[in-house]
């Protein structure tokens, strides 16, 4: 039988323990409060900024001339480049640009300004939702380190030509032309809203804003699931403004999580919560972190495969470059938010940085033709990309460690 004393003694003990675990429990919390880089992973993204322009200058060398690059192709050693009309040329300069930032090194920054010469024509491209990725990575970031009304121009051109794609039925910027029945609108579209912010503040015309606003609220009605998943490509009847098909063109399935989507979801969330201040996206952006985040399928390492519903799971193969643009998102997401939710994102981003800085992700010094990352699923179902270097893993990995670098709780 247990005794009266017995019994106080091991309430005390219980409180004793319980009182112990609070200590432990406030400490934590007092090192989240800081919330700053670490030291030791300060070093890795120095020294990743030192390696990745060394690998950059790798792949200055071997591109030809006026061509961007778009992967590698390991077994045959073999680059492959496009033009400046594929929408992921504007990562290219974007990457030396935030590298030059890093390093100093200015044979990074005319590395940028030749290829920004080749790439200044698409500000008149209005066959593509891409400007954003092509001419905010690159000439955005070059006017924000040199700023000059001639670069100014070209971003402003290239909102006007981004907005032209836009239907007030629809609600939405188009994405890929298509039929005349359909009008096709894809997550990935979040991520060029960034340059129609900067037209707006920076000419006071409030229609570019107008259209992101509009694009980002149509979309946060149609694309995303109850669970905040997203459907990569919605078709909406271009006569009515009426959703006719949801689906995916790069994912596993039509119902399936396609991780690079949620990434651009995400961050384009993120983004559009810095511009409007309105919580609505601050807390559409937490949502989508926090399917992810709380996957079943998301390991431990926090790379996520190529879809979050891929069949051969645990087989399947990551994708860097989700990974990435997910580590950036989260960064900027954590400076939005209260300390314990913001400890949360900030680690879970450090979790990434720290394994795509690893030899698993992390090209050896001259390999991998010279990107910065390996192990990039473009374009599964198509049976292209799949396993390789993809340059938007590079520019988002080296965003995220700018980020890193600087970060400071708003
Ligand atoms: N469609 C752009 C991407 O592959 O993410």
């Amino acid at each position: 039988m247990i005794s009266k004393n017995m019994y106080v003694k091991a309430l005390l003990f219980i409180s004793f323990i319980a009182g112990s675990a609070c200590s432990s429990t406030d400490k934590v919390q007092q090192q989240q409060v800081r919330l700053e880089p670490k030291q030791d992973l300060l070093a890795m993204a120095d020294s990743n900024f030192q390696d990745a322009a060394a690998q950059y200058k790798v792949m200055m060398e071997r591109l030809p001339q006026d061509q961007f690059p778009k992967t590698y192709h390991e077994e045959r050693d073999k680059l492959e480049t496009s033009g400046s009309d594929w929408w992921c040329s504007g990562f290219y300069p974007g990457t030396l640009l935030y590298l030059y930032e890093e390093t100093k090194d200015e044979a990074l920054y005319e590395g940028a300004l030749r290829m920004m010469q080749v790439l200044e024509k698409e500000q008149f491209n209005t066959s593509t939702h891409d400007l954003g990725f092509m001419m905010y990575c690159s000439f955005g970031n070059l006017n924000r380190l040199r700023p000059k009304p001639a670069y100014e121009q070209i971003l402003l051109n290239s909102a006007k030509s981004l907005s032209t794609r836009f239907d007030p039925k629809v609600g939405c910027i188009r994405s890929w032309n298509s039929s005349p029945n359909d009008f096709i609108v894809i997550i990935d579209n979040m991520m060029n809203l960034e340059l129609l912010f900067w037209a707006t503040r920076t000419t006071g015309d409030s229609s570019f804003y107008n259209i992101a606003v509009t694009h980002a609220n149509t979309t946060m009605e149609n694309h995303f699931r109850p669970d905040f998943s997203t459907y990569h490509v919605i078709n909406y009847n271009p006569a009515t403004g009426a959703v006719q098909e949801k689906k995916t063109a790069q994912g596993y399935a039509d119902e399936s999580a396609w991780a690079r989507g949620q990434a651009w979801g995400f961050y384009g969330y993120t983004l559009m919560f810095r511009e409007t201040k309105d919580s609505i996206y601050l807390d559409q952006a937490r949502e989508i972190a926090d399917f992810m985040l709380n996957h079943p399928n998301l390991p431990e390492d926090k790379i996520p495969y190529w879809d979050f519903n891929a069949p051969d799971i645990p087989d399947a193969l990551r994708d860097a470059s989700a990974a990435a643009i997910i580590a950036s998102a989260l960064l900027e997401l954590s400076t939005y938010v209260e300390t314990e939710e913001a400890s949360s994102y900030f680690s879970a981003a450090e979790t990434i940085l720290q394994h795509l800085s690893a030899d698993t992700y992390k090209a050896a010094p001259g390999t991998n033709g010279g990107f910065i990352l390996k192990h990039g699923v473009g374009h599964h179902p198509a049976g292209t990309e799949i396993d390789v270097p993809l340059t938007y893993a590079d520019y988002y990995f080296i965003e995220a460690l700018q980020r890193y670098k600087n970060y400071k709780r708003k």
